[in-house]
């Protein structure tokens, strides 16, 4: 079904991205936004997958992927939820390409760049160069892969190459043994727990605070 969404435009480094009303998001695997100045490209590519930064035709991809039976569950309980709440993120995202990160997991299946699945980062402390990562979702069909491990890591390497920064945080719910792993082994330290801080659904949860500094990032091969 067509999906409307309100004009945007917003001005980067002297250019214009365009968000027509009458615009229609239909697509699961979403085209290159070739025109788009804020996009994240050889800056974050590897051999195994690419992150890209959301354009606003990417709402309709981040909303479906976050609703999915086993992701849902997993994601903060406070994200950004519905579409409008989405595209705001998508702007931010474009505005503040250093602060503020809503990206797309892209990996080649049978030859082809295809989207598998998003990822997030928010800087939360300026002065002390900290940010958070967040939004972690790979496509069931694309689980078991090492895809999700490859975009924490990539974008850690992103995170700290070209964006300065000095700290990367991830907070984890306890029960996610899975996104854990990911974490862990994209290299970042558990350092603790927050007992009982949140209720994504009907109980009170642990969340599993993870770090990682730039003295311990290893880039890899
Ligand atoms: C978590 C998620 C991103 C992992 O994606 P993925 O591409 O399958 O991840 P990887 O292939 O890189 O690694 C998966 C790891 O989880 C481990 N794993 C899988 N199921 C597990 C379980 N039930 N318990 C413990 N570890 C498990 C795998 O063994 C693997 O670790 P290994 O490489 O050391 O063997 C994906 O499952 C997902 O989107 N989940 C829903 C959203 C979510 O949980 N996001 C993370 C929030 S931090």
């Amino acid at each position: 079904m067509p999906i409307l969404i309100r004009s945007v435009t917003i001005r980067r480094a002297g250019c214009f991205v365009w968000a027509l009303p009458g615009d229609v998001f239909p697509v699961a695997v979403s085209p290159k936004d070739a025109g788009d100045p804020a996009r994240l490209s050889s800056e974050m590519s590897g051999t195994k997958l690419r992150l890209r930064r959301a354009g606003l035709n990417d709402v309709e991809y981040l909303l479906a992927l976050q609703i999915e039976p086993d992701v849902a569950p997993f994601l903060a309980a406070g994200r950004a939820a519905s579409r409008e709440e989405l595209l705001e993120e998508v702007e931010r995202s474009l505005i503040e390409p250093a602060a503020f990160g809503r990206l797309l997991i892209e990996a080649p299946v049978e030859r082809e760049w295809r989207l598998v699945g998003a990822i997030g980062f928010e800087r939360t402390n300026k002065r002390s160069r900290i940010a958070n990562i967040g939004g972690l979702a790979i496509h069931p069909d694309f689980r078991g892969h090492g895809l999700g491990k490859a975009a924490v890591h990539e974008l850690a390497r992103v995170l700290f190459e070209s964006l300065d920064y000095h700290r990367l945080e991830a907070a984890v719910y306890s029960f996610n043994e899975r996104g854990m792993a990911v974490i862990e082994n994209a290299g970042f330290v558990r350092e603790g727990v927050r007992r009982r801080a949140y209720r994504p659904h009907d109980e009170w949860v642990d969340a599993v605070w993870f770090g990682l500094l730039v003295e311990e990032f290893d880039a890899g091969p």
